[in-house]
């Protein structure tokens, strides 16, 4: 899909999706006493090699090191006090998983953190660290949602959805907030997706505020379910996907795709290799530590498919979230014993 969408007011917005510029805003009263308004940077260095303007919003320096605190801590601070008080859960391999036993912590509840074999090292420390009570489960799909529901029996926790969830969107969503208040300049934001609520959440409240501002999601070619959704007109989801990114294998959602089909206005879709290439200018030239799912704006942007395309010939003023900078760096430290 390469043509621009037409612009749609905020009265076409306004009530039809999950969350709206109404529950975002409400989201940022509750949670900014507890967040972190996280900055923007920018490098002249890259602004040359990308042929535009950037700005970085650097949500890996957000509490947990992501953005999901944001989502996380807006769904715990809604619950009311019997709800809150049965404790939550959910099945996360990743950010999600730490970002709500933080918030769960904050409230003094239990999180109950199901998490797959296969997660990542650093992202299980970043549960234990917060309080959180994990339960292993195998490294697929069905095992977690089987071993949550068990867990769901045993304690009546409420269960918080990582993606699919208009309090986990909303919250999302206050990162558009900050960042058209610090960068107001920019027309284009390039977010990374795989649930979409990330991308839902900035693309309702940036639609809202500007409606000519460009959202552009970034998926890697090893799971692009959300760019085969967007050409099918209908969620697609894969049998299995293969990439470096490990916060983005989820697919799409029911209350994610109507925002991702309505309201995004392409995917640009990147190998492993462009996002380990982007990985290391953000090292090397940011000085700020990212993991590959918080790489792959940049790499979007960088990328041939971005650059050579005429439509976005117009992005001269290109917003990137930064999204998390969780990553396990053993393997990097053991590599300089040698
Ligand atoms: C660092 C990072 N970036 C982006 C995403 C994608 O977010 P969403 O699933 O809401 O599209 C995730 C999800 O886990 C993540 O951990």
């Amino acid at each position: 899909m390469e043509m621009e969408m037409e612009t749609k007011s905020q009265e076409e917005i306004e009530g039809k999706y999950a969350a709206d510029i109404s529950s975002i805003r409400a989201a940022y009263a509750r949670i900014s006493p507890f967040i972190h308004k996280t900055p923007v940077l920018t490098s002249e260095s890259l602004n040359i090699m990308a042929g535009r303007n950037l700005f970085f919003k650097c949500e890996c320096f957000q509490k947990g090191g992501a953005f999901k605190f944001r989502g996380a801590c807006n769904a715990m601070l809604s619950l009311d006090e019997e709800q809150a008080a049965k404790g939550v859960l959910t099945h996360s391999s990743g950010n999600h998983a730490a970002a709500l036993a933080l918030a769960a912590k904050l409230r003094g509840v239990k999180a109950y953190i199901v998490i797959p074999k296969n997660a990542p090292k650093c992202k299980v420390e970043n549960v234990r660290r917060y309080g959180g009570q994990i339960i292993w489960s195998e490294a697929n799909l069905l095992s977690r949602e089987e071993t949550a529901a068990k867990v769901l029996q045993e304690t009546g926790a409420v269960f918080l959805h990582p993606y699919n969830d208009g309090r986990i969107i909303s919250g999302q969503g206050t990162i558009s907030l900050e960042f058209l208040e610090q960068a107001p300049q920019i027309d284009t934001i390039v977010v990374p997706i795989s649930g979409g609520g990330l991308i839902s959440g900035i693309a309702l409240a940036a639609k809202s505020i500007n409606p000519s501002i460009r959202i552009l999601g970034a998926e890697p070619k090893g799971a692009n379910d959300a760019a085969l959704s967007k050409s099918a007109g209908k969620i697609i989801k894969l049998h299995e996907t293969s990439t470096i990114a490990d916060g983005l294998r989820a697919f799409l959602g029911d209350l994610t795709w109507p925002v991702v089909r309505d309201l995004v206005d392409d995917i640009i879709v990147v190998e492993d290799k462009e996002i380990i290439a982007a990985m290391r200018l953000c090292y090397e030239v940011l000085k700020v530590a990212v993991e590959p799912s918080g790489a792959i704006g940049l790499a979007a942007v960088l990328s041939d498919t971005f650059r050579k395309n005429p439509t976005w010939n117009e992005c001269r003023n290109v917003g990137i979230v930064v999204s998390g900078g969780n990553l396990d760096l053993g393997l990097l430290w053991n590599s300089m014993d040698n």
